[in-house]
């Protein structure tokens, strides 16, 4: 499969990394970038750049359209200009697919950065998902993790807000640890680091093995105990709604960014 990815920040290189861990050959892979440093992390992954200019038809089975979205409907009206007939990929969040050029010939995708490590999760919806072309990004998100088929294009604000923007609140929650354990480590920093970073490693371990956090805090817990005492402060300070706040606050950005565009 020859893919062409137009924009090669954030999600693209981490998409790229997954796909060359995965052993896809950087020769099966272009990008379109204008940015000078993108451009020079591209070329040191042995992945050619080439103008929006040189596209054409039957070039590639994937054009992966990774641009922010104030730029989005742009880019797609430009690589319709040169590929008219070559199905476009959107990694665009917010942007509906009614709003394209042709509608017809656009998948949108949402993954999220740990397709680096081949531990994406990614959405996928197509309003014509008879197209060759969504089988393909079946392939190539599979390449990188799991995918999971929307029904309804509008699930894609629900599946954003919780595995690509909810990963961030995750961050956001571990980071008030981090700075409590860097604190008590009496600006040894780095000890403190070391240590997270198995703390955080050794969450995905506990959870690989029992897939149930009801039974991994069952495990910690006892009657009468510190842990006990810490979540009854939680549930006191309403931390579920606190969350599914952050949820929904994501949700209506993502319908928001759809409209304005
Ligand atoms: N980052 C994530 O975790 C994530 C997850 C899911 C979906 N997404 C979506 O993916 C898209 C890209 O996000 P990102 O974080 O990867 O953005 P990014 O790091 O800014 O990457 C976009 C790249 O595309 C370049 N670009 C823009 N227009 C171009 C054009 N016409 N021709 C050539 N290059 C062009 C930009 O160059 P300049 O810097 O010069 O503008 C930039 O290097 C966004 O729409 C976002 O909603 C991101």
């Amino acid at each position: 499969m020859k893919i062409c990815f137009l924009g090669a920040g954030n999600i693209a290189q981490a998409i790229i990394s997954g796909l060359l861990k995965a052993e896809v050959l950087p020769a099966d892979i272009v990008c379109i970038e204008r940015n000078s440093e993108k451009i020079v992390l591209l070329e040191s992954q042995h992945i050619s750049v080439q103008s929006l200019g040189s596209l054409a038809d039957n070039m590639f089975d994937l054009i992966i359209l990774a641009v922010k979205p104030k730029d989005a409907i742009a880019a797609a009206q430009d690589l319709m200009n040169f590929a008219p007939h070559t199905p476009v990929l959107t990694l665009v969040a917010g942007i509906e697919i009614a709003q394209y050029p042709n509608p017809d010939l656009i998948i949108r995708a949402m993954p999220n950065t740990a397709a680096a490590y081949n531990k994406g999760i990614t959405a996928l919806y197509a309003n014509n998902k008879a197209l060759h072309a969504f089988q393909h990004s079946i392939e190539l998100f599979e390449k990188v993790g799991h995918v999971m088929i929307m029904d309804r294009e509008d699930d894609i604000h629900i599946f954003t807000s919780i595995v690509g923007s909810g990963q961030a609140f995750l961050f956001k929650i571990l980071n008030t640890y981090l700075t409590k354990l860097k604190k008590l480590s009496k600006g040894n920093d780095e000890q403190a680091i070391e240590m997270f970073k198995d703390f955080v490693g050794s969450l995905g371990d506990l959870f690989n093995q029992e897939g149930d956090f009801e039974m991994l805090i069952n495990k910690i817990k006892s009657p009468g105990g510190t842990t006990q005492a810490g979540l009854e402060s939680l549930e006191k300070n309403n931390i579920d709604l606190v969350i599914e706040e952050a949820f929904k606050a994501a949700e209506q950005r993502s319908i928001a960014i759809n409209n304005e565009s």
